[in-house]
């Protein structure tokens, strides 16, 4: 049982961030979609605090989203963000006014009286920039509930009822605009619900042990390895727990980066003390692939041949009834669907989405709580190498999910090639530690080139490389001067089959890091 703050997310794009900067101060959070809280999701951990995210919805409307009233008999601290603060206003009798005037971005907010959670930081009398996203406000407020904070456009920009410990707030402390944000979230963590700081990557590594050991029995478990961070670590965890019971299997699916296959096998032999069996199922796949060009449908057929390939494998085995996964955090997020019908799923990745809803293992994800760089954290101490941790992220259906429109393998050696002098360069320059991702796309459009004396109507590549901290949001990376230039022509000059180069300089959001 940790110490947990359990966010609920009403929808809020930023409310992941909510959970970062909580596991930052060493607490460990929760997000749970609203319409998916259970009482039972209270006894699962130490819920020491509770809070309530912001979300597109006015409270007021018909179909508002709703927390169960057993919530506030729990006699838990709470703190409501933005809508969060607005529910607990009408779920108290007080009420909530749709004001013409927007506040959006930043703003100042003055604080009326000393709290808790302003602690020592926030004084009296003096103004703060935060940052809001809202144009209802508390119109009037619930019995017994104090307005200790106001803004310009809103009276009521922070409330609290002391006696109950529920607290609410209409910027968002959660984002690096408002000024010490983090401060007002430690306060409500640390001195409201008297969290114990408990969650770091030593403790957790204990705890995922000894949970996989309880969990996987004397059974044994399959490892689907593709040599990225996720399952690396998912393979050296789930081998200190259980040793040789775990198979590791590669599927070599002909969507692999140039000679991945071989650096895998060698650096995993000559790193590790884990047997690690390889399939080559390119013929497969490729054949299952062809004519396809929905990437949801790319998604599910990869996902259920790898199951396929993991079936006929285990046959061969004893006693395999589970099959490890990386699955990440933001994978769980990501593809759950927060907001019940109404929610979009961005896409289904391959860890979680993309396999069929019936197979015969069961799933054993002991990554899915944590963030990338959690993830990587954990893989230092797993003593994992540096050369398998600063590796960059690789999508489980590969290049399929990068040659955009048909796959055929011819597209993938173009592809391929182009990958090679792109990373190649980029390892060179000395800045693949820099960049969080970098990749080509091929593109299923031709364009007109001259080339020699010839016109050549052939292919474009998307040069795509991004900074992040967790795969949540990114930005475009700034390369020095004329390195992109030199990538341009040294692809046009090798691959046959591009004839043009394009940089992508789309951040996420609005865009997304991959391309399908
Ligand atoms: P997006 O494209 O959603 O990517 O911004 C965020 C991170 O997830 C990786 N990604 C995938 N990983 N299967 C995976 O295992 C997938 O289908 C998939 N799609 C995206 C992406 O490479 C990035 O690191």
């Amino acid at each position: 049982m940790k110490d947990t703050i359990l966010i609920i997310d009403f929808g809020s794009q930023v409310t992941k961030l909510i959970a970062r900067r909580i596991r930052e101060f060493g607490v460990f959070s929760q997000i749970i979609p609203y319409h998916l809280l259970k009482e039972k999701d209270l006894q699962v951990n130490q819920v020491k605090g509770i809070i309530f995210s912001g979300g597109p919805n006015s409270v007021d409307e018909k179909f508002a989203p709703e927390v169960p009233k057993f919530i506030y008999n729990l006699k838990i601290p709470i703190l409501g963000i933005c809508y969060g603060l607005q529910l607990i206003c009408k779920n108290f009798g007080g009420n909530v006014f749709h004001s013409t005037q927007r506040e959006f971005g930043k703003t100042f907010l003055k604080i009326k009286k000393k709290s808790l959670l302003f602690g020592k930081t926030f004084k009296n009398n003096k103004s703060y920039q935060v940052w809001m996203s809202h144009s209802d406000a508390v119109k009037k407020l619930p019995k017994d509930f104090e307005s200790i904070a106001s803004s310009d456009n809103c009276e009521s920009a922070v409330i609290e009822n002391k006696k109950k410990k529920i607290y609410g707030v209409q910027f968002h402390p959660e984002v690096v605009h408002t000024f010490k944000g983090e401060v007002i979230l430690k306060n409500f963590v640390e001195i409201i619900c008297k969290c114990k700081k408990k969650w770091n990557m030593k403790n957790f590594k204990e705890q995922i042990i000894k949970s996989i050991q309880q969990n996987v029995g004397d059974n044994n478990v399959l490892c689907g390895l593709s040599g990225g961070v996720d399952s690396t670590v998912t393979a050296v965890l789930v081998h200190e727990a259980i040793g040789d019971r775990l198979k590791c299997l590669y599927v070599d699916t002909g969507l692999m980066r140039m000679n991945e296959t071989e650096s895998i096998k060698k650096l995993f032999r000559e790193n590790f003390n884990i047997k690690l069996d390889i399939v080559n199922a390119e013929k497969i796949f490729l054949k299952e692939l062809s004519r396809i060009i929905d990437p949801e449908k790319k998604r599910k057929i990869i996902g259920k041949q790898f199951i396929k390939v993991f079936e006929k494998y285990s046959k061969k085995q004893k006693n395999i009834k589970f099959l490890a996964q990386g699955t990440l955090y933001p994978d769980v997020i990501e593809s759950s669907s927060n907001m019940g019908d109404k929610s979009v799923t961005i896409k289904s990745h391959h860890n979680v989405g993309g396999l069929p809803k019936k197979i015969n293992f069961k799933l054993l994800e002991p990554l899915r709580e944590l963030f990338k760089d959690e993830v990587r954290k954990l893989g230092k101490e797993l003593k994992i190498p540096n050369e398998f941790i600063n590796r960059h992220p690789f999508p489980g259906p590969g290049l399929g999910i990068r040659v955009l429109g048909e796959i055929t393998k011819k597209n993938i050696e173009i592809l391929r090639k182009a990958d090679e002098i792109f990373i190649n360069k980029i390892k060179k320059k000395g800045l693949y530690n820099k960049i969080w991702q970098a990749f080509c796309v091929l593109l299923p459009v031709r364009t007109v080139g001259v080339m020699g004396d010839n016109r050549t109507y052939e292919r474009i590549c998307v040069l795509r490389a991004v900074t992040s901290v967790d795969g949540m949001t990114a930005e475009a990376f700034s390369f020095p001067d004329n390195f992109l230039e030199d990538c341009a022509n040294e692809i046009i000059n090798n691959v046959k089959g591009i004839n043009r180069v394009c940089y992508d300089f789309t951040s996420k959001p609005p865009g997304t890091i991959e391309y399908e």
